[in-house]
């Protein structure tokens, strides 16, 4: 055996983890390269720290909570309304303004074979989530005269096909040269023993490390540095799977200069206390989002003197941020959560087994856990019916069937 498998398996049996070149007589030449290369890169001892964490109780007991200053866009005066519309229109015009999606999900509730932004919402018209994205893009660049550019994140898993598509359909119309691709950061998954999987082609099983990655895989994959080159100043990071997200909005964009602030946040009111939302809080002093898994009972239904909820702006995951604040947060690292999922991989004997139930831990990190590296965040309340139709479940709620109507509704569509 050469000198490169040595080191890998060294390194394996430091952390337990042998059982990874179990079969690897049986791989090609290329694979058995891949593999090798693949456990000299993986940091083996995080995964180890990221396994043991799923062991232990994370308590936000003494975590001060507190509610965060909002501004209601339904309650500015017209006055107010064009100041910070104006403020915002500005720097759209100058060109300093881009926008990037969060396409690299896996949606495995949604189901959709292929990745979520081609998923078409059964409109009339058949167009994919993509398009409609566009759509909304291309009628921005028309008012403001403007191309504004969009960088798209996307995965190992579903970056080709998120290519391809936009490439069979020429761009639908949007100037390629305005487009950027580029794929998000992986972790390995482990079982619930601790031990890296395989999968079915003869490597570490790896999945997308959540939307909390994005800063870093900007920075690596040049995003930022393409940003500053081109004068961007101010990017709309949002998800795909929203299809009334509001990517180009100056009352944020105004919200944020207006206040001096490096980073803004859009929320809709929280549809009740039992709502599975995360909300935008004040933790420890700092801006932040405490999620509906650990808020209290009583914080979840504390209200007002006017019986309005007091922790009621829904984190809808449309933030703006200052190209400063990207750069900075990408220098840092973001906490990982676990989260306990189902995991296809090849046993030790070399047999595929498809799990019934969770058997797998995946580590992700949340963009929101980026709020808490900055001084301070605008959070802009915008209407619900207005600007947030999620595509998440193949049915009932937030689904295809749920968006296609606040679609429809949203642009008096019959
Ligand atoms: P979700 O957290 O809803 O996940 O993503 P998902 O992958 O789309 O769906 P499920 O949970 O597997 O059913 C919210 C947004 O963040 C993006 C998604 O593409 C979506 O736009 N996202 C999520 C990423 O870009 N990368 C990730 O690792 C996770």
């Amino acid at each position: 055996m050469d000198e490169k498998y040595e080191s890998a398996m060294n390194c394996l049996r430091k952390y337990g983890q042998e059982h990874i070149l179990n079969n690897y007589d049986k791989l090609s030449d290329e694979k058995k390269e891949k593999l090798l290369n693949q456990i000299l890169t993986i940091d083996l001892n995080q995964i180890k720290e990221l396994y043991e964490s799923t062991k232990k109780e994370v308590s936000f007991a003494n975590d001060k909570i507190e509610p965060i200053d909002f501004v209601d866009k339904s309650a500015l005066s017209e006055e107010e309304l064009n100041k910070y519309n104006t403020l915002g229109e500005n720097e759209i015009k100058k060109g300093k303004y881009a926008v990037v999606t969060m396409a690299g999900g896996q949606g495995t509730r949604l189901g959709h074979n292929g990745p979520k932004g081609t998923f078409k919402l059964g409109l009339e018209n058949d167009k994919s989530i993509f398009e409609i994205l566009i759509d909304n893009l291309k009628a921005n660049n028309e008012k403001y005269g403007v191309t504004i550019p969009w960088y798209i994140m996307t995965s190992r898993e579903n970056n080709e096909q998120t290519e391809n598509f936009f490439k069979e359909n020429n761009y639908f119309g949007y100037d390629p040269k305005a487009i950027m691709f580029f794929k998000q950061g992986e972790l390995p998954m482990c079982s619930e023993e601790g031990k890296l999987l395989m999968d079915e082609n003869g490597s570490i099983k790896e999945a997308a490390d959540g939307h909390g990655g994005i800063f870093e895989s900007m920075r690596r994959n040049g995003v930022i540095f393409d940003m500053q080159q081109k004068g961007i100043e101010w990017a709309f990071i949002g998800p795909v799977d929203n299809v009334l997200v509001k990517m180009v909005d100056p009352t944020l964009l105004g919200v944020a200069i207006d206040k001096n602030v490096l980073a803004a946040g859009k929320s809709v009111v929280k549809a009740g206390p039992k709502e599975k939302v995360g909300v935008f809080c004040k933790r420890n002093g700092k801006p932040g989002v405490v999620e509906y898994t650990e808020i209290t009972e009583d914080l979840a239904e504390a209200t007002d003197e006017n019986g309005n909820l007091v922790f009621a702006e829904s984190h809808i995951n449309c933030n703006l941020f200052n190209v400063k604040a990207i750069e900075e947060v990408s220098l840092k690292k973001l906490p990982y959560h676990s989260a306990h999922k189902k995991a296809k991989y090849i046993d030790e004997n070399g047999e595929l087994v498809v799990p019934e139930k969770p058997n797998a831990y995946k580590f992700e990190s949340f963009i929101f856990d980026a709020f808490d590296m900055l001084e301070d965040m605008a959070i802009l309340r915008v209407k619900r019916e207005e600007e947030f139709a999620p595509v998440k479940n193949a049915e009932g709620n937030d689904s295809p069937e749920t968006a296609r109507k606040l679609y429809k509704d949203f642009y008096g569509i019959k």
